[in-house]
């Protein structure tokens, strides 16, 4: 045991989430349960074994094949997520808590809620003091996503509305909003009368049209400091001797566009 083995959180517990890893193309996140196995094509593992022992630790299985029981990290959580839509993917949603600013304490409005991919995201950053107001206006996926939030226990952190985006949001003076909707510039209006000054707006946008739209609206409503980018992960194939790009990647997944909410210029 290390000393960080006696850190009570890292501790495997009855009740807890693990990440059981085979290789690197087989792994899952379970529940831990007492009295209860953990079964794959390798065999099973039993809970009681692990329970009381340290995330982290190596194990066989009852065909003695070996696996590795992780914490599980927040993507980890989103292979636990039923879809009613596509989710966002993580290299966007990483630059959107960068670019939006969204951390500890920050209150932010999200639309649409889709599967609620992004908002458990948005959720577990600004927890323990912020909350994410979410807009969603499809009731099977307000539905796919309430089920979703209650199985990742982040409710205390998330207010799911069952509202239409375009009729406005009901909070004020939030931090920061982020779209990813079709019709991102319809919302816009909306986003600057809820933003306090200097908030952030963070768009997801899949083609150009939408973006030329949506960069007209944001110069309309005199938002600033606009920016747009793409960006392109390409994983790496990680064999002895054949280290090299993937051959198979996602091409596009979308746009991301990000500007701050300005205020009229004081008159000298
Ligand atoms: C691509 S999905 C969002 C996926 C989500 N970011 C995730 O990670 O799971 C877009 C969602 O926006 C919803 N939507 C579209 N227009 C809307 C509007 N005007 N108001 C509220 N939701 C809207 C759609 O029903 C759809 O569920």
């Amino acid at each position: 045991m290390t000393s960080s083995d006696k850190n009570t959180d890292n501790i495997i517990s009855d009740g807890s989430y693990v990440l059981v890893v085979l290789n690197e193309h087989k792994r899952w996140v379970t529940k831990v349960e007492s009295g209860k196995q953990f079964h794959c094509h390798k065999g099973f593992i039993e809970f009681d074994e692990v329970i009381g022992k340290p995330y982290g630790i190596r194990i066989f299985t009852s065909k003695s094949t070996a696996v590795s029981i992780y914490k599980p990290l927040q993507i980890d959580f989103l292979s636990k997520i039923s879809h009613s839509s596509q989710i966002i993917y993580p290299k966007d949603a990483g630059l959107i808590l960068l670019y939006g600013d969204i951390k500890p304490g920050s209150r932010v409005i999200e639309t649409g809620t889709g599967s609620g991919g992004l908002t458990s995201i948005l959720a577990s950053y600004v927890r323990p003091n912020g909350h994410i107001y979410s807009y969603e206006n499809r009731e099977q996926a307000f539905k796919t996503s309430t089920n979703n939030i209650k199985k990742l226990g982040l409710n205390d952190a998330i207010t799911l509305k069952l509202q239409d985006a375009i009729e406005g949001f009901d909070e004020e003076d939030v931090d920061a909003i982020v779209l990813d909707l079709a019709s991102p510039e319809e919302i816009i209006p909306h986003a600057y009368s809820s933003l306090r000054s200097s908030g952030t707006v963070s768009i997801f946008i899949p083609t150009y049209n939408q973006i030329e739209r949506t960069y007209h609206e944001l110069k309309e409503y005199d938002f600033g400091d606009i920016i747009c980018f793409e960006t392109i992960k390409r994983e790496l194939q990680l064999k002895t001797n054949a280290i090299r790009p993937q051959t198979r990647i996602i091409g596009h997944t979308g746009f991301l566009i990000f500007a701050r909410k300005r205020t009229k210029m004081v008159q000298k």
